[in-house]
């Protein structure tokens, strides 16, 4: 018997870990929408995975304006919605002096009001599903902080938070919700810095296994969550740092 594929919404999915994941539900066999707001990288994605074989469309929207929008056009798209894993999210490094409350009020937009927003959208659809999957791509500065770095890091905060409070919340309806929170990974934001050999001495020290992540490192950790095997798992936060956190 073929399994059914699932309809999986993967945000974030122009580049770096959010595009992994897509492209890792879709080489599974799933039905994969990928969001970003640059709808030919979108598209040329979607179209490598199609050309694969795999069922992949894209759907470019800003999060910043309308995120019910992006959850409600995937869900018509694909006929329903089984899993969302929500990996978009900007960062602003400017010190608190520089960073002012607008400012700050902007990326917790992004970052953490429209993760709610798409999350209450897609909440009913994943409700319908046989096993609802949403999964919130956080971070390790949830819990350790690097400065300067405060609106980004309270928007972890808050996504990790946000993601008991639903876990709690739509447990019975057969339905989980968990966070993955990535260490040091070598995506565009940080491309510059993982070729810089003074970062790479702090990374020999810091993390255990003395080297960056790679996206499709993290992929797994999604498909993990996503699946039938983790139908127990609930209200989590998978670290995916190389040990980074855990180190004194
Ligand atoms: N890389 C790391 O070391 C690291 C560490 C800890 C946590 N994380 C988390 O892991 C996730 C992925 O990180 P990454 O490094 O792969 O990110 P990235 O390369 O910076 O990509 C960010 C993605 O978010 C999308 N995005 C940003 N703002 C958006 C908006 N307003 N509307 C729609 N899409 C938007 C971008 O789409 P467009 O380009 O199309 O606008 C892009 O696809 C993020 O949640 C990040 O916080 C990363």
């Amino acid at each position: 018997m073929t399994k059914e594929s699932r309809r999986v919404l993967v945000t974030g999915a122009t580049r770096g870990m959010g595009l992994e994941i897509a492209r890792a539900f879709a080489r599974a066999g799933e039905r994969v929408v990928l969001n970003g707001r640059e709808e030919a990288t979108l598209e040329a994605h979607c179209a490598a995975l199609r050309g694969e074989g795999f069922a992949a469309e894209a759907l470019a929207a800003d999060l910043s304006v309308d995120p019910e929008a992006v959850a409600l056009r995937a869900g018509e798209s694909l006929g329903g919605l089984d899993v969302v894993v929500h990996a978009a999210s900007l960062r602003d490094r400017r010190r608190t002096e520089e960073l002012d409350g607008a400012a700050f009020a902007s990326l917790l937009d992004v970052n953490l009001t429209a993760s709610y927003r798409l999350a209450r959208a897609a909440l009913p659809l994943l409700q319908r599903s046989q096993a609802g999957r949403l999964v919130f791509i956080t971070s390790i500065a949830a819990r350790i902080a690097r400065a300067p770095d405060p609106a980004y890091t309270a928007s972890k905060g808050g996504l990790e938070a946000l993601t008991r409070s639903l876990a709690v919340e739509f447990g019975a309806d057969n339905l989980t919700v968990n966070a993955i929170a990535p260490g040091w990974f070598v995506t565009d934001p940080n491309r510059a810095l993982s070729e810089d050999p003074q970062v790479q001495s702090f990374v020999n020290v810091r993390i255990p296994l003395k080297r960056w992540g790679r996206p499709e490192e993290l992929a797994p950790a999604a498909l993990f969550l996503a699946s039938p095997s983790a139908s127990f798992v609930n209200g989590i936060t998978l670290t995916v740092d190389g040990g980074m956190s855990a180190q004194m």
